[in-house]
């Protein structure tokens, strides 16, 4: 099938790939040249596990474009729209003109058999309007929200755990998603389960999935804080409650919680949508999810600081991590580069090294002093950070470390080092929630 895919950041770059390597002639359109020319070579302009061999593969075979003239995607049956909804200067709210324009330039390219299938993560409410702006070409319209996460995403596109269609009532509904089924036919063939429902409700699932998973992080960050307050360890504590198969395991890692460019903007933007629908008494608690977060930073600085005698001027302190989650480059609301720059404000001399981010914190945050390599980074610090869990910090050795710095003081922001080992090899290690 032909198929077009408007918006080729993130979530769109992966998705064109993706349909392309199902077999499908895909165009995928945006309006940045710069990014246009390096997807057509090949080189994604982010870091993605395994999206750049999926766009090489594709490509060779003829079966993907990219493009900045939306145009050529004219003859395409489906269009996916992929444009970000980032969080609005000074406001809670998405701002959503991006999706507003890429519908605008698909438009007169529309015809009653065309699709347009939103995959963007918009305010409840979007797609029955937008539904009514491309009324007039007799196109159908559905949303498809997206669940991908950074780092899986050509895992999560390829096999997904569901797939959720919003579409309008009656017949035109049940033809559009006949078409998507079709674009979707070899991961149906995996017995993905596929569930039907209206705009609302599926604009809804991705609000409130992410506010769950939000909620997870929190609850057991907010358990962390009292584990510091008692003297009680939460990483036992969450093994302990995720055993119960009602509670489960996954997202209750405690730390300096959740970043990037999905989870912070979603819940706020929730709260904004809620409050202009009158329901925001139903979601106040997620501002107190928010909170709960953006709390762990500030202490996270409180424990560095304490280790260190009580103050941080004049000493080097090292940073590992700058992106806002391992195996991504993604440094959009990161908790690691917030704590350095909180550092960095009270006299704290900051060195942040990342295996893959560094360029990108650089372009944010230009004030700070970066290194690529690790050994290099550490030496001579007086206090190590480790604030976004890459494997080659997890398997940091504790005597070797040792070695390089003037002071072996390291905090945990991510609790996934092994506290007896370092604190047996002279250092004096400290965490989030730990005793
Ligand atoms: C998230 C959702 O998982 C995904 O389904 C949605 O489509 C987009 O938002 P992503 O932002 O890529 O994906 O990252 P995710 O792996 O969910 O992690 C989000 C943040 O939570 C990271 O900063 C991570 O470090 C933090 N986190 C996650 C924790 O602090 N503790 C946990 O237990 C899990």
């Amino acid at each position: 099938m032909k198929i077009s895919v408007i918006g080729c950041g993130y979530l769109g770059a992966v998705h064109a790939a993706a349909m392309a390597s199902l077999g499908h002639e895909v165009t995928g359109v945006d309006v940045d040249t710069a990014k246009v020319q390096a997807l057509t070579s090949g080189r994604p302009p982010f870091f993605e596990p395994g999206l750049s061999e999926l766009l090489v593969k594709a490509q060779e075979r003829g079966k993907l474009e990219f493009t900045t003239d939306v145009s050529r995607a004219a003859d395409a049956t489906v269009h996916f729209v992929c444009v970000g909804t980032p969080q609005k200067p000074g406001e809670f709210a998405a701002d959503v003109t991006y999706v507003d324009a890429a519908v605008d330039s698909l438009h007169p390219h529309l015809t009653e058999t065309s699709v347009v299938v939103g995959k963007s993560t918009v305010p409840v409410g979007t797609a029955e309007r937008l539904s009514g702006i491309i009324a007039d070409t007799g196109a159908a319209m559905m949303w498809n929200p997206e669940f991908l996460r950074e780092g899986h995403a050509v895992e999560d596109t390829l096999h997904p755990n569901r797939l959720v269609y919003g579409v309008a009532d009656g017949e035109p509904g049940k033809a559009a998603a006949a078409t998507l089924d079709e674009v979707y036919a070899s991961i149906l063939a995996e017995d993905t389960p596929r569930m039907i429902t209206d705009f609302a409700t599926a604009e809804l699932v991705k609000t409130a999935a992410n506010s769950f998973l939000a909620t997870k992080i929190s609850f057991i960050n907010a358990m962390a804080e009292l584990c510091e307050a008692s003297g009680a360890d939460v990483t036992q504590l969450a093994d302990a409650i995720g055993m119960d198969d009602r509670i489960g395991r996954k997202f209750l890692n405690a730390g300096l919680g959740f970043g990037g460019g999905c989870l912070p903007k979603d819940i706020r933007a929730f709260m904004a949508r809620a409050g202009e629908l009158g329901a925001d008494q139903a979601v106040a608690f997620l501002k107190e999810i928010d909170s709960i977060n953006m709390r762990r930073r500030v202490r996270m600085v409180d424990i560095a600081r304490d280790a260190l005698g009580g103050s941080f001027i004049g000493k080097k302190i090292t940073i590992l991590g700058a992106a806002f989650k391992p195996d991504s480059d993604d440094v959009r609301d990161s908790p690691a580069l917030a704590v350095a720059r909180l550092i960095a404000t009270q006299g704290g001399l900051v060195t942040v090294t990342d295996p893959q981010a560094i360029g990108n914190a650089q372009k944010s945050f230009p004030e700070l002093d970066y290194v690529a390599d690790t050994a290099e980074a550490i030496t001579g610090a007086q206090a190590v950070l480790l604030l976004t869990e890459w494997r080659e910090y997890r398997d940091l050795d504790p005597a070797a470390t040792a070695e390089l710095v003037r002071g072996k003081v390291l905090v945990d922001g991510r609790n996934v080092l092994t506290p007896e080992l370092w604190r047996a090899a002279g250092w004096t290690y400290r965490a989030l929630g730990r005793p």
